[in-house]
């Protein structure tokens, strides 16, 4: 039995790799290098779908049929009553895809894709008090949620920086909401209810919930010079440091870099943020020192959410909604496995390891 199935290998994919030690990440034979800042959303949608769900249309076409499906979905937009209001936005998000058909089809994928991305802007909207923004179908993926959050023209700089962090993790190997996916897609329940699961997996603060904190962190710490005891501080404390440590890169977390270099390009339209970067890179390389000599026996270096956080920040997402862009551009992801499982996979039945008492013997 392994603890948190550390190392073991559940599934064969042709989707992505994820390469811990070289810290490399492959989508389906492409380096992440050579697609953050290059290929748009629309571009990983038809890379990851390809062979998975029927023929695929052109870029053009799919663009298309994705920006009609963000209309279809804001219909759905009206249900946001008082009590989810109340719930954070990715709870929403939740609630409003679980109201949507299941069904494995080409059709059921786009309108999973469209849904997160309608249902998170008009959530924030609507917990400010202010109306939801219907989504504009011509529009790209990445400008039209911009759009949606209430920016008239999204800037060329910043619909390049989300379109960047969308592709940037759209998929990643087998982490934990992926498998919930795949465990899901393996009964043949179909793709609205393994994005359903895959939700639930990703909130949690050790997965994908961990980019709030660490603006928290940045905020509490304040200035370079302060990195250092406080990260001490909060390592005596036992607590982890948010953005830091993966189940399986040993070396930096290349999306990380990716999202690092979008963040830099960005911040030439938006200077305002160059003091957080300075700040975050300060706190970077204290946290890594700290932690190398702390844990030597364990590398820990810097994850996908630490620039995530600065990055979603500077495109004015509040924190409390950036568990919610993650499901944005990881439900492609979740989609491919969840297609690639049920088409090729058995259903996934593991066992367990009885440890509790045995019944009595009779006398
Ligand atoms: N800060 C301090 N110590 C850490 C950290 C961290 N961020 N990460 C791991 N460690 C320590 C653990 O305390 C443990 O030490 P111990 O053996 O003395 O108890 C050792 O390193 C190994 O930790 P594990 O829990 O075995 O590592 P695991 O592979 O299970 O966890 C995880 C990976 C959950 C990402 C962890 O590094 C962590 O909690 N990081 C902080 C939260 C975070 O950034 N989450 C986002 C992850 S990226 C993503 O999912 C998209």
């Amino acid at each position: 039995m392994k603890n948190g199935l550390e190392d073991v290998v559940a599934a064969e994919t042709q989707l992505s790799h994820v390469d811990g030690e070289a810290g490399q990440l492959i989508i389906r034979g492409i380096s992440l290098d050579h697609l953050a800042g290059q290929a748009s959303y629309e571009d990983v949608v038809a890379l990851l779908f390809e062979g998975l769900l029927g023929p695929m249309p052109d870029r053009t076409e799919l663009a298309r049929r994705l920006g009609e499906k963000r209309a279809d979905v804001f219909a759905h937009v009206g249900a946001i009553d008082d009590a989810l209001l109340e719930l954070p936005p990715v709870d929403i998000m939740r609630a409003l895809i679980a109201r949507l058909p299941d069904g494995d089809d080409l059709e059921t994928a786009l309108r999973l894709l469209a849904a997160p991305a309608v249902f998170l802007p008009a959530a924030l909207r609507l917990k400010r008090g202010e109306s939801p923004l219907a989504p504009t179908p011509a529009l790209s993926h990445a400008a039209d949620i911009l759009a949606m959050l209430g920016a008239k023209l999204p800037s060329r700089q910043d619909v390049a920086a989300l379109d960047a962090y969308l592709v940037t993790i759209s998929d990643h190997g087998l982490n934990a909401s992926t498998f919930a996916s795949r465990v899901v897609a393996s009964t043949k329940a179909g793709l609205t209810s393994s994005v359903l699961a895959a939700i639930g997996a990703l909130k949690g603060p050790l997965h994908g919930g961990a980019p709030g904190p660490v603006l928290d962190m940045l905020d509490a710490i304040g200035t370079p010079e302060n990195a250092e005891t406080w990260l001490s501080d909060a390592l005596d404390h036992g607590e982890r440091l948010m953005g830091f440590g993966h189940r399986v890169y040993r070396v930096r977390d290349p999306r990380a870099d990716a999202l690092k270099g979008a963040l830099k390009r960005l911040i030439v339209a938006h200077p305002a943020n160059r003091d957080r970067i300075q700040l975050a890179e300060a706190v970077e390389r204290s946290a890594l020192a700290i932690l190398k000599a702390r844990k030597p026996e364990r590398p820990l270096d810097v994850n996908v959410e630490f620039y995530t956080a600065l990055l979603l920040d500077a495109l004015n997402f509040p924190r409390e909604a950036f568990t919610g862009v993650f499901a944005i551009g990881r439900t492609v992801g979740w989609i491919a496995h969840a297609r690639e499982q049920a088409l090729e996979g058995r259903l996934i039945r593991p066992r367990s390891l009885y440890v509790g008492p045995l019944p009595q013997q009779a006398a």
